[in-house]
């Protein structure tokens, strides 16, 4: 147990220290969510796949994936796949400088993100889609037809309350996958998300109503 644990935090060392360019919130970032093939990847082979970020945990289990493990990946990708577009949206549409540094956080998490977990849903052999829900392409047109003060509330709000839900799901990922890297995933899913909901939250825009919405939600 105890060389498992070791073996897990080398590999989290060796992916921090790589030279993926992390972190660096510039507004540069113009990536869009790339298209995954249809039908999934192959299964986890752990011995192909050597870049910093993509390292598998040598000796870690990265067999077992549970019904949750591939929901998890499901929900990171769907969440690049509409926060990407809003981002971007905040940075045409917003009249809040906090709004459009909020934005500029989430097209640059999610384009990292985004990377990764289409890495590791390979790696698994988990099919991972191409498109958000519809719910949250609703989101996005929404915040398309919106500018200025409206758009900037409605912007803070739908995304701190998304944000606040995917938080309580990493958080029960984390406690109960046997996986390695899904653990690994939720390590990362983690700070990009806390990451996400201070710069929400430091736009002074959310609402009481937003937060209760999401108590319900978690404690449901
Ligand atoms: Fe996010």
């Amino acid at each position: 147990m105890a060389a498992v644990i070791l073996i897990a935090v080398a590999a989290m060392l060796v992916a921090l220290q790589g030279g993926s360019g992390r972190a660096e919130v510039t507004g540069a970032s113009d990536t869009e969510p790339v298209p995954v093939p249809a039908g999934g990847g192959p299964h986890a082979d752990g011995g192909t796949h050597s870049d910093a970020d993509g390292a598998v945990p040598e000796g870690g289990d990265i067999g077992t994936v549970t019904e949750v493990d591939r929901e998890f990946l499901v929900a990171v990708r769907q969440a690049g796949l509409w926060e990407i577009p809003a981002g971007r949206l905040a940075q045409t549409n917003a009249s809040s400088e906090a709004v459009k540094r909020a934005g500029l956080h989430l097209m640059d998490g999610h384009a990292e993100l985004d990377q990764l977990v289409r890495e590791d849903a390979q790696l698994l052999g988990v099919e991972i889609p191409n498109e958000a829900t519809a719910e949250q392409r609703r989101w996005v047109e929404q915040l398309r037809e919106a500018e200025g003060a409206e758009f900037d509330k409605l912007f803070a709000n739908v995304l701190r309350a998304s944000h606040g839900k995917i938080f309580a799901t990493i958080g029960k990922v984390r406690g109960a996958t046997q996986n390695d890297l899904i653990r690994r995933h939720a390590r990362q899913a983690n700070q990009t998300v806390l990451d996400h909901l201070e710069v929400l939250e430091d736009t002074g825009l959310v609402d009481a109503a937003t937060f209760e919405e999401v108590e319900r939600a978690v404690s449901g």
